[in-house]
């Protein structure tokens, strides 16, 4: 069973999602970080042309699980967690989500992962394109200089040195990327309840979602 977030960069999926696994016992699948692992090792070979690319990719195993707090990924056993969180995979990794070939492997990745348990996950396409008979489906958004703020202020906690105008700029150019690509584009499901976090803290976020899912799962019973 599967629970799903989708939103733009920002919207509070990710530390959304983590609080109501932890709250209710789910496991939880970062869609994100295996996109970003995938850009990870693009950039590794030395960004070679698609191709070539997608002939590496098909020897590659990816794993996912989240862990003591943090979601690791491992390529063929290489610990790939703390790489995927750089600027330069930041930079990089919309226009390598948006090739269909990229999606549909990574796609196959977290069929295969949400096959043992209950999970929720977040992303951009979980909803529409990946997960279409999930149980409950979210869409998260927030105002653009909100989101900004949010993910500048994460950076800076974890000693990463990037200015606020650099981290606007990364997030309003994913935003046009993730909109606009022809396969699979951000987009909130028909059937999406949307969540509008600007202005709302956290536990309200969090409670609120929380309490659509259990109702639900109530109701199931
Ligand atoms: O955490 P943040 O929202 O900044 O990004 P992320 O979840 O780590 O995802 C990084 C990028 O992967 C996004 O900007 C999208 O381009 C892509 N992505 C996607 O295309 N589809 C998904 N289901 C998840 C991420």
């Amino acid at each position: 069973m599967i629970i799903v977030i989708d939103g733009p960069a920002g919207s509070g999926k990710s530390s959304t999602a983590i609080t109501i696994a932890k709250r209710l016992n789910l496991q939880y699948l970062d869609s994100g970080a295996l996109y970003r692992a995938v850009t990870s090792l693009w950039i590794n070979a030395g960004k070679p042309e698609k191709g070539e690319f997608f002939n590496i990719l098909t020897g590659i195993h990816l794993q996912a699980e989240y862990t003591d707090d943090v979601f690791h990924v491992k390529a063929n056993g290489n610990d790939l967690t703390a790489e995927i969180r750089s600027q330069e995979v930041a930079g990089y990794v919309s226009e390598i989500a948006s090739q269909p070939e990229i999606r549909s492997f990574i796609n196959a990745v977290m069929k295969k992962i949400v096959e043992n348990g209950i999970y929720i996950a977040d992303g951009r396409d979980l909803g529409t394109a990946v997960f279409p008979d999930a149980f409950l489906k979210f869409y998260m958004d927030a105002s653009i200089e909100e989101r900004a703020r949010r993910r500048f202020r994460e950076m800076e906690d974890s000693g990463k040195e990037v200015t606020l105008g650099d981290v606007e700029a990364n997030i309003r150019e994913r935003d046009r990327t993730d909109q606009n690509r022809k396969s699979d584009p951000l987009k909130k499901a028909d059937d999406a309840i949307l969540i509008d976090t600007t202005g709302k803290t956290f536990e309200e976020q969090v409670s609120e979602i929380t309490g659509i899912i259990e109702e639900k799962l109530k109701l199931k019973h």
